[in-house]
Order: C-alpha cells, then structure tokens, then sequence
C-alpha cells in the first residue's frame, strides 16, 4: 500500500511552512523560464504540432524523437497534410521510432479531424477523447500546453518528482499511488500556467530529479522537498516491478533477386505488424525457429525451396523479448511469393516503412 512516511515530530518542526505550494509553483516556473530547453515543439502554438510531439514522446526518448518530428512536420505541415497522405508514408516516416500504432491511430485521427471537425482541433477534453489514440495523458498535454487549459499531467517524470517531493512510496501502475500523486500535484499545480507548469515539471524530472543519481544541488524546489531532507531521494517512488526478459531465436529469411529482397507486413506472434519485415518465425531454440520459419514460407508460397547456411546473426530486444536471431537465404525459389509480400528495391529500403530489426538486417547482410 503506498503511503506517505510519517515524519518524526522532529521533522514536523522543520516542516515547510504553510504557503509552500505558492511557493514551490513559484519557484519551479522561475526555473522553468531559465533553464527550459529549446525543444521543437516549444516554438510553436499549433496544436496540431504539440499533438504530434505528445504522442512520438509516449515512450520514445526527446533525442530520438527530434529528428523525426522535424522531418513529420516538413512532410505534413497541417493535419489535413497527414489526413491526405496514404498510411504508408506515414509509416515511412515514423519507420525506426517503434509503437507503430501511434503512426496509425495518428493518420486516423487526422482523417477524422478534418471529416468532423473542420481540420479544427477540439478545445475540449470529452471530444478529443473520443480521437484514436489519445488517451488521458494526451488530451491534457494538448489542452494545457497549446490551449492553456488547467489540466496537470502525470507521467513517470511528474510522478518521480512529486513523489520525492512529498515522500510518497508506491509506483505508477498503483492506482492509489497514482490516487495520492494525482492530489499532491493538484496542491502544487498552477493553472493560469498549466502547459509551463507541466512542462517544467517534465523537465526537472528529465534533467535534475533523475531516476538514479538526482542532481539535488540544482534542484530548485530542493527546500520543500522531502526526499532530499530525508537524505535518500531515491528512495522515491519504489521501483515499477519489471517483467523479466524472455530469450528468443528468430529465424529471418533472405529472399534476394537481383536488386530486389523479398519483405512481408509483420514479423511474427502479431509483432510489428505495422511494418515491413523480412519473413521470420520465433521458436524456442534457433532449430525451432528455423522450422517454424520453414513451414511459414511454406503455408505462404507453397512452394518448395531451401534454406542455405545463415549470412548473418544479429541481437534485437522488443520491449520484453531478448531476441538471437540468424538469417538464411532462401535457394531454389521457384517463381514468386504471393499473398502479402511485396518486392523492395535495395536502394529505397533505407526510406521503407520497415522495422528496425528489419533495419539490422539490411545493415548487416547488405551493408
Ligand atoms: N515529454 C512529453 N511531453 C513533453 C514535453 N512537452 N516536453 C518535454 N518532454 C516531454
């Protein structure tokens, strides 16, 4: 059960005083307003812009995410833009991000907006929601940093701060932790400044209130905070019990004409199956996977061919799975694949909608 420690009376004396949410607000907007980055989507007040930033941000680090926002953005400068375009090169652009079903409920949600709502971004909380893909998170992130409206948002960066802050144990995925997070923060929120106060608490936990090794001393709020007058900031949140990594082998299969590879739309078990990939089959030793991956093609061409000795192994992780895998030409390929193949010209994979597994191949066996 989360639960906030008790401080010892001691403590209590110590206690900051009463006005202290003022205060921290205060401060932490003041920090906000030196130290804030200079993000992409900070320069703009285009919904339609900050929307897409919230959902490459969902699980994807703001790093990685820059260089894709900068090229979405040049191709589709206008939610009519991403409504237009076809799925696939929306896919293409979002190739090597990951969660390709963002991408997805994104180019849909574009189609909707212009169809319902006049390419017009919805002000208010219950019609957003109604939008595929965004959740909680999202429709407050728009609606408090592009609209100014008071809503705060919690994600893992909030949390860790708030939790430090107020000494609350318990992690994200408990409700009552989130319960109790979500009420310390409302304590805290400012909501004449709700898209700088969120972002500013974003911030502090990405650069200052890091996970391990927090940066106390830079810490503006580090008066009121009762982690770090407790000496062991860490301490705060507890850990998320992670699910422990799965081994997999994962055979690939190279089928290779002229200039041309073979590629199919997901991998395999419903993985990625928004992208291309070569075709690949999991099992449980890299003997398995090979006749998984045998039977696949077989089922998929009906055609009898053979595998030669692997051209390359690669390591790969998907979120949970450590996954080995070898990839195998295919010899003797009588005639074509048919079905949901399609043929890919070497020199335009790089600009594929394929995975970044896919991606590992390329690089490895192609160069
Ligand atoms: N993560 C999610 N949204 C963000 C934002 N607006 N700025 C920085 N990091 C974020």
């Amino acid at each position: 059960m989360p639960r906030k420690i008790p401080l010892k009376p001691r403590d209590r004396r110590q206690d900051p005083p009463a006005s202290s949410p003022v205060a921290i607000r205060r401060a932490l907007l003041a920090w906000f307003r030196s130290h804030a980055r200079a993000l992409p989507w900070r320069e703009t007040r285009d919904p339609y812009a900050i929307w897409v930033a919230e959902v490459m941000l969902q699980q994807t680090q703001i790093a990685t995410v820059i260089p894709y926002y900068r090229r979405f953005l040049e191709v589709f400068p206008t939610v009519s833009d991403l409504a237009k375009a076809p799925l696939e090169r929306v896919l293409e652009l979002w190739s090597g991000l990951g969660y390709y079903r963002r991408a997805r409920h994104l180019h849909q949600a574009a189609r909707l907006l212009t169809a319902e709502f006049a390419g017009r971004f919805p002000e208010n909380y219950a019609s957003l929601r109604t939008l595929p893909g965004i959740g909680d998170y999202t429709a407050k992130a728009v609606l408090s940093i592009a609209f100014h409206q008071p809503y705060a948002v919690l994600d893992g960066n909030v949390a860790r701060v708030v939790a430090r802050l107020f000494a609350l144990r318990g992690n994200l995925h408990q409700p009552q932790f989130r319960r109790t997070v979500g009420t310390e923060l409302a304590e805290i929120f400012s909501r004449l400044r709700a898209g700088d106060f969120n972002q500013a608490l974003m911030e502090l936990g990405q650069t200052v209130c890091l996970p391990r090794g927090p940066r106390c001393s830079a810490c503006p709020l580090k008066k009121w905070c009762c982690g770090f007058r407790c000496g062991d900031p860490e301490a705060f949140p507890l850990p998320r019990p992670r699910r422990a990594t799965e081994s997999h082998y994962l055979a690939a299969a190279l089928l290779r004409r002229g200039t041309r590879v073979a590629l199919v739309r997901g991998l395999d078990e419903g993985l990625l199956d928004d992208v291309w990939n070569f075709p690949a089959a999991f099992g449980r030793s890299p003997a398995e996977a090979l006749e998984r991956l045998r039977e696949k093609l077989h089922r998929l061409t009906r055609a009898s061919f053979s595998f030669g000795e692997p051209v390359a192994e690669f390591r790969h992780g998907i979120t949970f799975r450590a996954i080995q895998g070898r990839v195998y030409p295919v010899e003797s390929f009588p005639g074509m694949p048919r079905g949901s193949w399609r043929w890919f010209e070497l020199a335009r994979l790089p600009q594929a909608a394929i995975s970044q597994l896919a991606r590992k191949i390329v690089h490895r066996v192609i160069g």
